[in-house]
Protein backbone atom coordinates (compact mmCIF):
# COMPACT_ATOMS: atom_id res chain seq x y z
CA UNK A 1 0.00 0.00 0.00
CA UNK A 2 2.69 2.52 1.13
CA UNK A 3 4.82 1.53 -2.36
CA UNK A 4 1.36 1.96 -4.20
CA UNK A 5 0.91 5.43 -2.17
CA UNK A 6 4.86 6.61 -3.63
CA UNK A 7 4.22 5.80 -6.82
CA UNK A 8 1.14 8.14 -6.83
CA UNK A 9 3.27 10.27 -5.02
CA UNK A 10 5.62 10.68 -8.15
CA UNK A 11 3.59 9.98 -11.00
CA UNK A 12 1.68 13.49 -9.67
CA UNK A 13 5.23 15.32 -9.26
CA UNK A 14 6.24 14.43 -12.64
CA UNK A 15 2.65 15.50 -13.99
CA UNK A 16 2.95 18.95 -12.13
CA UNK A 17 6.66 19.08 -13.80
CA UNK A 18 5.16 18.69 -16.79
CA UNK A 19 2.47 21.09 -16.36
CA UNK A 20 4.78 23.48 -15.16
CA UNK A 21 7.67 23.17 -17.60
CA UNK A 22 5.39 23.69 -20.72
CA UNK A 23 4.64 27.12 -20.23
CA UNK A 24 8.52 27.90 -20.42
CA UNK A 25 9.39 28.87 -23.33
CA UNK A 26 12.94 28.42 -23.14
CA UNK A 27 15.43 27.04 -20.52
CA UNK A 28 18.80 27.47 -20.21
CA UNK A 29 21.27 25.15 -17.28
CA UNK A 30 24.32 27.25 -16.57
CA UNK A 31 27.33 24.79 -15.07
CA UNK A 32 30.63 24.26 -15.22
CA UNK A 33 33.32 21.86 -14.42
CA UNK A 34 35.35 24.01 -12.14
CA UNK A 35 34.27 26.29 -8.96
CA UNK A 36 34.24 30.02 -8.63
CA UNK A 37 34.54 30.87 -12.32
CA UNK A 38 31.19 32.81 -12.01
CA UNK A 39 28.36 30.86 -13.10
CA UNK A 40 26.21 32.58 -10.54
CA UNK A 41 27.48 36.10 -11.65
CA UNK A 42 26.70 35.37 -15.17
CA UNK A 43 23.54 33.81 -14.43
CA UNK A 44 21.64 36.56 -12.34
CA UNK A 45 23.20 39.18 -15.07
CA UNK A 46 22.40 37.67 -17.98
CA UNK A 47 18.64 36.80 -16.36
CA UNK A 48 18.74 40.89 -16.15
CA UNK A 49 19.61 41.24 -19.19
CA UNK A 50 16.71 38.99 -21.22
CA UNK A 51 14.60 40.96 -18.84
CA UNK A 52 15.84 44.39 -20.03
CA UNK A 53 14.83 43.35 -23.66
CA UNK A 54 11.44 42.74 -22.07
CA UNK A 55 11.34 38.89 -21.79
CA UNK A 56 10.16 37.40 -18.68
CA UNK A 57 12.80 35.47 -16.93
CA UNK A 58 12.85 33.70 -13.91
CA UNK A 59 15.63 32.14 -12.00
CA UNK A 60 15.96 29.04 -10.57
CA UNK A 61 19.33 28.76 -8.18
CA UNK A 62 19.71 24.88 -8.11
CA UNK A 63 22.92 25.05 -6.27
CA UNK A 64 21.41 23.30 -3.06
CA UNK A 65 23.66 23.11 -0.89
CA UNK A 66 25.65 26.35 -1.90
CA UNK A 67 22.80 28.82 -2.88
CA UNK A 68 24.33 31.90 -4.08
CA UNK A 69 21.59 33.71 -6.41
CA UNK A 70 19.81 35.19 -3.24
CA UNK A 71 22.71 36.77 -1.53
CA UNK A 72 23.53 38.15 -5.13
CA UNK A 73 19.85 39.74 -5.57
CA UNK A 74 19.93 41.14 -2.03
CA UNK A 75 16.70 38.87 -1.53
CA UNK A 76 15.67 37.94 2.10
CA UNK A 77 13.08 36.30 3.87
CA UNK A 78 10.83 33.25 4.35
CA UNK A 79 9.13 31.57 0.87
CA UNK A 80 5.44 32.00 0.59
CA UNK A 81 3.28 28.71 -0.03
CA UNK A 82 -0.26 29.47 -0.96
CA UNK A 83 -2.64 26.37 -2.00
CA UNK A 84 0.59 24.12 -1.96
CA UNK A 85 2.15 26.38 -4.28
CA UNK A 86 5.45 28.38 -3.46
CA UNK A 87 5.23 31.92 -4.81
CA UNK A 88 8.61 32.75 -6.71
CA UNK A 89 10.22 36.03 -5.37
CA UNK A 90 9.98 38.78 -7.52
CA UNK A 91 12.80 41.34 -7.96
CA UNK A 92 12.35 44.10 -10.84
CA UNK A 93 10.34 41.54 -12.55
CA UNK A 94 12.66 38.92 -12.63
CA UNK A 95 10.83 35.98 -10.74
CA UNK A 96 13.64 33.87 -7.80
CA UNK A 97 13.55 30.41 -6.58
CA UNK A 98 16.67 29.56 -4.02
CA UNK A 99 17.19 27.57 -1.05
CA UNK A 100 18.90 30.05 0.30
CA UNK A 101 15.23 31.51 1.69
CA UNK A 102 14.71 28.16 3.10
CA UNK A 103 18.12 27.84 5.48
CA UNK A 104 19.18 30.56 7.96
CA UNK A 105 22.45 32.07 7.63
CA UNK A 106 25.48 30.02 7.51
CA UNK A 107 23.63 26.69 8.31
CA UNK A 108 24.79 24.16 6.51
CA UNK A 109 23.00 21.52 4.33
CA UNK A 110 24.30 18.14 5.42
CA UNK A 111 22.07 16.30 2.09
CA UNK A 112 22.86 13.33 -0.24
CA UNK A 113 22.55 14.04 -3.57
CA UNK A 114 18.84 12.40 -3.91
CA UNK A 115 17.51 14.86 -1.11
CA UNK A 116 18.76 17.84 -3.41
CA UNK A 117 17.80 16.25 -6.40
CA UNK A 118 14.25 16.16 -4.40
CA UNK A 119 14.16 20.32 -3.90
CA UNK A 120 15.13 20.95 -7.42
CA UNK A 121 12.30 18.95 -8.70
CA UNK A 122 10.34 20.57 -6.61
CA UNK A 123 10.94 24.06 -7.45
CA UNK A 124 9.76 22.87 -11.02
CA UNK A 125 7.16 21.01 -9.64
CA UNK A 126 5.48 23.51 -7.09
CA UNK A 127 6.96 26.67 -7.86
CA UNK A 128 4.56 29.53 -9.72
CA UNK A 129 6.49 30.23 -12.16
CA UNK A 130 3.54 30.87 -14.76
CA UNK A 131 4.20 31.90 -18.63
CA UNK A 132 8.01 32.79 -18.97
CA UNK A 133 9.95 33.32 -22.02
CA UNK A 134 13.06 31.72 -20.34
CA UNK A 135 13.82 30.24 -17.25
CA UNK A 136 17.61 29.69 -16.26
CA UNK A 137 19.39 27.00 -13.89
CA UNK A 138 22.36 28.17 -11.75
CA UNK A 139 23.74 24.98 -10.84
CA UNK A 140 26.80 24.30 -8.45
CA UNK A 141 30.26 23.31 -10.00
CA UNK A 142 30.92 19.86 -11.08
CA UNK A 143 28.70 17.36 -13.10
CA UNK A 144 26.96 16.37 -10.21
CA UNK A 145 23.19 15.12 -9.07
CA UNK A 146 22.08 18.31 -9.36
CA UNK A 147 22.61 19.02 -13.23
CA UNK A 148 21.23 15.27 -14.37
CA UNK A 149 17.84 16.54 -12.10
CA UNK A 150 17.88 19.60 -14.23
CA UNK A 151 18.89 17.85 -17.50
CA UNK A 152 16.31 15.04 -17.22
CA UNK A 153 13.15 17.65 -15.48
CA UNK A 154 13.45 20.95 -16.62
CA UNK A 155 15.21 19.68 -20.17
CA UNK A 156 16.83 22.25 -20.99
CA UNK A 157 16.75 23.42 -24.67
CA UNK A 158 20.27 25.32 -24.07
CA UNK A 159 23.82 24.85 -22.04
CA UNK A 160 25.79 28.08 -21.02
CA UNK A 161 28.67 26.67 -19.65
CA UNK A 162 31.07 29.03 -18.22
CA UNK A 163 34.87 29.30 -18.36
CA UNK A 164 38.04 31.11 -16.81
CA UNK A 165 40.79 31.17 -19.57
CA UNK A 166 43.32 28.97 -17.71
CA UNK A 167 44.04 25.64 -18.44
CA UNK A 168 42.42 23.91 -15.46
CA UNK A 169 39.08 26.02 -15.73
CA UNK A 170 39.43 24.39 -19.34
CA UNK A 171 39.67 21.01 -18.66
CA UNK A 172 36.47 20.56 -16.28
CA UNK A 173 34.68 22.90 -19.24
CA UNK A 174 35.36 19.91 -21.33
CA UNK A 175 33.73 17.57 -18.70
CA UNK A 176 30.20 19.94 -18.30
CA UNK A 177 30.76 19.75 -22.54
CA UNK A 178 30.52 16.01 -22.95
CA UNK A 179 27.89 16.01 -19.43
CA UNK A 180 25.40 18.49 -21.76
CA UNK A 181 26.21 16.52 -24.75
CA UNK A 182 25.40 12.96 -22.74
CA UNK A 183 21.91 14.63 -21.44
CA UNK A 184 21.34 15.72 -24.90
CA UNK A 185 20.94 19.07 -24.46
CA UNK A 186 20.35 20.28 -28.02
CA UNK A 187 22.22 23.33 -27.47
CA UNK A 188 25.08 24.66 -26.34
CA UNK A 189 27.19 27.84 -25.94
CA UNK A 190 30.36 29.12 -24.29
CA UNK A 191 30.71 31.88 -22.19
CA UNK A 192 34.76 32.97 -20.85
CA UNK A 193 34.32 34.73 -17.92
CA UNK A 194 37.34 36.79 -16.29
CA UNK A 195 39.27 37.31 -19.73
CA UNK A 196 41.48 40.08 -18.81
CA UNK A 197 41.51 42.85 -16.84
CA UNK A 198 41.64 46.55 -17.44
CA UNK A 199 43.96 48.35 -15.04
CA UNK A 200 42.38 51.64 -13.82
CA UNK A 201 45.07 53.62 -13.86
CA UNK A 202 47.14 53.19 -17.04
CA UNK A 203 44.09 51.08 -19.27
CA UNK A 204 46.58 48.20 -20.37
CA UNK A 205 44.39 44.96 -20.66
CA UNK A 206 46.52 42.04 -18.10
CA UNK A 207 45.58 38.72 -19.13
CA UNK A 208 45.84 37.40 -15.53
CA UNK A 209 44.00 33.87 -16.63
CA UNK A 210 45.03 33.93 -19.98
CA UNK A 211 43.10 34.35 -23.16
CA UNK A 212 41.58 32.61 -25.79
CA UNK A 213 40.50 29.36 -24.17
CA UNK A 214 37.48 29.77 -23.85
CA UNK A 215 36.78 30.17 -27.88
CA UNK A 216 39.18 27.53 -29.21
CA UNK A 217 37.62 25.02 -26.46
CA UNK A 218 34.27 26.23 -27.93
CA UNK A 219 35.45 25.71 -31.88
CA UNK A 220 37.11 22.37 -31.10
CA UNK A 221 34.18 21.20 -29.90
CA UNK A 222 32.21 22.53 -32.46
CA UNK A 223 29.57 24.70 -29.69
CA UNK A 224 28.63 28.36 -30.06
CA UNK A 225 31.09 30.62 -28.48
CA UNK A 226 28.63 33.47 -26.97
CA UNK A 227 31.92 35.60 -25.64
CA UNK A 228 34.55 36.98 -23.53
CA UNK A 229 33.21 38.73 -20.24
CA UNK A 230 36.79 40.71 -18.52
CA UNK A 231 37.70 40.84 -15.22
CA UNK A 232 36.04 43.69 -13.20
CA UNK A 233 36.22 45.10 -9.58
CA UNK A 234 32.55 47.17 -9.67
CA UNK A 235 31.28 43.40 -11.17
CA UNK A 236 32.81 41.89 -7.67
CA UNK A 237 32.11 44.68 -5.69
CA UNK A 238 28.73 45.70 -6.51
CA UNK A 239 27.79 41.65 -6.50
CA UNK A 240 28.78 41.76 -2.75
CA UNK A 241 26.20 44.16 -1.87
CA UNK A 242 23.65 41.67 -3.78
CA UNK A 243 23.24 44.70 -6.74
CA UNK A 244 23.77 44.20 -10.14
CA UNK A 245 26.43 45.62 -13.13
CA UNK A 246 23.79 45.08 -15.81
CA UNK A 247 21.45 47.13 -13.82
CA UNK A 248 23.88 49.75 -11.88
CA UNK A 249 26.15 50.39 -14.84
CA UNK A 250 24.80 50.56 -18.31
CA UNK A 251 26.85 51.22 -21.20
CA UNK A 252 29.74 49.65 -18.88
CA UNK A 253 32.20 46.95 -20.67
CA UNK A 254 30.68 43.87 -18.53
CA UNK A 255 27.35 45.03 -19.49
CA UNK A 256 28.07 45.57 -23.00
CA UNK A 257 29.32 41.91 -23.00
CA UNK A 258 26.39 40.51 -21.86
CA UNK A 259 23.96 42.43 -24.19
CA UNK A 260 25.83 40.67 -26.73
CA UNK A 261 25.79 37.68 -25.04
CA UNK A 262 22.04 37.93 -25.00
CA UNK A 263 21.55 39.09 -28.91
CA UNK A 264 23.11 35.87 -29.83
CA UNK A 265 20.97 33.90 -27.78
CA UNK A 266 17.68 35.75 -29.32
CA UNK A 267 19.58 35.41 -32.43
CA UNK A 268 19.96 31.83 -32.08
CA UNK A 269 16.65 30.81 -31.18
CA UNK A 270 15.21 32.84 -34.31
CA UNK A 271 17.61 30.72 -36.34
CA UNK A 272 16.24 27.77 -34.80
CA UNK A 273 12.46 29.03 -35.63
CA UNK A 274 13.53 29.32 -38.92
CA UNK A 275 15.08 25.51 -39.17
CA UNK A 276 11.67 24.36 -37.79
N1 LIG B 1 33.96 39.15 -14.43
C1 LIG B 1 34.17 39.25 -13.14
N2 LIG B 1 34.92 40.27 -12.63
C2 LIG B 1 35.16 40.36 -11.28
N3 LIG B 1 34.68 39.52 -10.37
C3 LIG B 1 33.91 38.50 -10.82
C4 LIG B 1 33.61 38.31 -12.20
N4 LIG B 1 32.84 37.21 -12.33
C5 LIG B 1 32.65 36.75 -11.08
N5 LIG B 1 33.30 37.51 -10.16
C6 LIG B 1 33.36 37.33 -8.72
O1 LIG B 1 33.96 36.06 -8.47
C7 LIG B 1 33.35 35.42 -7.37
C8 LIG B 1 32.82 34.06 -7.82
O2 LIG B 1 31.77 34.27 -8.74
P1 LIG B 1 30.47 33.36 -8.73
O3 LIG B 1 29.94 33.17 -7.35
O4 LIG B 1 29.55 33.91 -9.77
O5 LIG B 1 31.09 32.00 -9.25
P2 LIG B 1 30.40 30.55 -9.30
O6 LIG B 1 30.97 29.85 -10.48
O7 LIG B 1 28.93 30.68 -9.26
O8 LIG B 1 30.91 29.90 -7.95
P3 LIG B 1 30.42 28.49 -7.31
O9 LIG B 1 31.13 27.44 -8.10
O10 LIG B 1 30.88 28.57 -5.90
O11 LIG B 1 28.93 28.43 -7.47
C9 LIG B 1 32.28 36.38 -6.86
O12 LIG B 1 32.80 37.15 -5.83
C10 LIG B 1 31.99 37.28 -8.07
O13 LIG B 1 31.57 38.57 -7.70
MG1 LIG C 1 27.49 29.78 -7.94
Amino acid sequence: MENIDKQKAIEDETRRIKENVSRIKHRIAIFSGKGGVGKTTVSVNLAYSLQLEGLETGILDADITGPNVAKMLSIEGDLILLDEKIIPFEKYGLKIISMANLLKSGQPLIWRGPMRSKIINQFLADVKWMDLDFLIADLPPGTGDEILTIGQEMKPDYAIIVTTPQEVSIIDAERAINMAKQLQIPSIGVVENMAGFVCPHCNAVLEIFGSGGGKKMADDYGVQFLGSIPIDIDTRILSDKGKLIVLEKPGCEVTNAFKSIVKLIEEHYINELKEK
